[in-house]
């Protein structure tokens, strides 16, 4: 096995981490489809997918390297809010916890000499800076546009004609 012991508990972790957020983002998108707000619903389903495929990486990457993640039960998420502002706070907070999470297994990566896993972690340093970003992005726009929701479709709309 080319990773070292102590990663595994918290790679194993990480899986844990990135499914709850698919399933998170999901209820996220639920809340604004069931609310008219179509754009924002496909960026949520968009993010869940894109936390799956997360989640994915990091089992490809343990089985390819040798060990065997172990796939685990998952909190409910949240379902329902009193507003996209809370939704997308909900999100913003989840995406810091999951940088912190990144920085900590690079960290203890580093610290155990597992050069392959840090280097695997890399792609994830990068993702969670464009992650972060755009969670941000979205908050400030919400916050601007106040009761005109509309606005924040058409921002929403534009970013995925950019992507
Ligand atoms: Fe997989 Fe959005 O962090």
């Amino acid at each position: 096995m080319l990773i070292k012991e102590k990663m595994l508990e918290p790679l194993n972790k990480q899986i844990a981490m990135e499914l709850f957020a698919e399933t998170q983002y999901i209820a996220i998108a639920v809340y604004f489809d069931t609310e008219g707000l179509s754009a924002l619903a496909s960026f949520f389903y968009r993010q869940a997918e894109e936390e799956r495929e997360h989640a994915m990486k990091f089992v490809h990457y343990m089985i390819e390297a040798g060990a065997t993640p172990v796939i685990p039960g998952l909190p409910a998420p949240k379902n329902g809010f009193a507003s996209a502002q809370e939704a997308v706070e909900l999100a913003l907070h989840h995406e810091m916890k999951v940088t912190e999470s990144i920085n900590n297994l690079v960290d203890l990566a580093i610290e155990n000499k597992d050069h392959a896993t840090d280097t695997f972690l890399r792609w994830f340093v990068t993702e969670q800076v464009e992650e972060v970003d755009s969670m941000t992005s979205l908050l400030q726009v919400i916050q601007h546009a106040g009761p005109h929701m509309m606005w924040v479709e058409n921002y929403v709309r534009q970013l995925a004609a950019k992507a």
